[in-house]
């Protein structure tokens, strides 16, 4: 089965094509291509995603992107035995691009369109480059982005239990805020942790926000005020380069230690043994060398997928995608964009148990 995944939701136009043998989560996965359009250059200026500039910018990307994956793969649209899309959520816009796309495309070919939820294309990420004598589920993911701060017990393909997420900011935001106070560009993450590198990770010690042990909800809005404040507090003398090398080295050590408390507690809560980090966060490196080492302690097995699928991608999209069509599950011609798509909402999505799609 091959499957071409499209994903539009933020600032990456992506499209991949990956072949499915036998069925998931047991069957192998190949990646044949995977392109990844990114737009930093265009919302850097802005600090931040800006919505109206990324939708044009998909509009400008998306065939060449999805021509460029079925190049890659050697393959005609032809060939495909179906169009899966990311659904939801993300910027409403984004969304409309790819899915129009996805439904011309699946209506030209007579195959099926799948929509696909973007947090559950992050969580089957990890079966694209699975050694083959790990099993796949359950596990625990901990979906870091700039988007996303969510903790889920993935129990089975397709049913997933929530076990937190951010009451404010996400963590790629509280990167990306304090960078900006730090006097760093966007993106902030990179950018802190670069600065970061050989600073002083108790020089401040900003508050590790963990609210109750209970749960597994995270905040980080309190850690950018920290900042700020300290910042004013030091004043502009006191900004020397090694302070804001110390304290960009201290935030981050704040950010890494409150995902790992929150992560180990969730897979010690779930009895999960295995702890799988996801999104584009999951690039740190301070994060993956201290929770790997915290993970084995725990005798927990962490895993990072590589780092190209932990950013945004049609790779993942597609996974997904090829998993819920081989169990039957497709959309129709009536698929939405859902802007704000609660994981725990994934079931009512239009599927059925069609063939073509219309
Ligand atoms: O998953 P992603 O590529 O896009 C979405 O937000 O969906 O994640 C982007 C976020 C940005 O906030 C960026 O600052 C952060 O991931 N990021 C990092 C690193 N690389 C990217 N944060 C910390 N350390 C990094 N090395
Ligand atoms: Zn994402």
């Amino acid at each position: 089965m091959r499957i071409l995944g499209i994903e539009t939701s933020c600032d990456e136009t992506a499209a991949a094509v990956v072949a499915l043998e036998g069925t998931l989560p047991e069957g192998r996965i190949h990646l044949l291509s995977n392109v990844v359009q990114g737009q930093l250059q265009i919302h850097a200026d802005y600090g931040g995603v800006v919505p109206e500039l990324a939708s044009r910018a998909h509009i400008r990307h998306i065939h060449p992107v999805v021509s460029g994956a079925l190049a890659q793969a050697g393959m005609e649209a032809g060939d495909l035995d179906g169009v899966a899309v990311t659904a939801g959520p993300g910027l409403v816009g984004g969304l409309l691009v790819g899915i129009s796309l996805a439904k011309g495309l699946a209506l030209a070919i007579r195959r099926p369109l799948i929509g696909v939820h973007h947090l559950e294309g992050h969580l089957v990420s990890p079966l694209l480059s699975r050694p083959e004598d790990v099993p796949p589920f359950p596990f625990v993911a901990l979906l870091v982005s700039g988007g996303h701060t969510v903790l889920v017990h993935a129990r089975e393909f397709g049913d997933y239990q929530l076990l937190g997420q951010t009451l404010d900011d996400a963590v790629g935001e509280a990167f990306d805020k304090g960078a900006r106070m730090l006097g760093l560009g966007y993106p902030g993450g990179p950018a802190v942790a670069a600065l970061a590198e050989g600073g002083n990770t108790e020089a401040v010690h900003f508050p590790r926000i963990l609210l109750d042990r209970q749960r597994f909800d995270f905040s980080f809005s309190g850690l950018k005020t920290a900042l700020r404040a300290q910042r004013q507090k030091d004043g502009e003398a006191g900004a020397t380069p090694e302070r804001l090398r110390d304290l960009a080295a201290s935030y981050q050590e704040a950010i890494v230690d409150t995902l790992i408390f929150k992560a180990l507690a969730a897979c010690h809560h779930t009895g999960a043994s295995r702890l799988v980090i996801a999104g584009g966060v999951g690039a740190n490196r301070r994060l993956r060398e201290k929770l790997s080492l915290q993970a084995r302690e725990a005798s927990l097995a962490p895993f990072f997928p590589a780092l190209a699928l932990c950013m945004d991608n049609g790779a993942m999209i597609a996974v997904a995608g090829a998993a819920r069509l081989a169990r039957g599950l497709s959309s129709d011609l009536s698929l939405d964009a859902r802007p704000r798509w609660p994981l725990t909402e994934l079931a009512p999505i239009r599927y059925h148990s069609g063939d073509d799609p219309g």
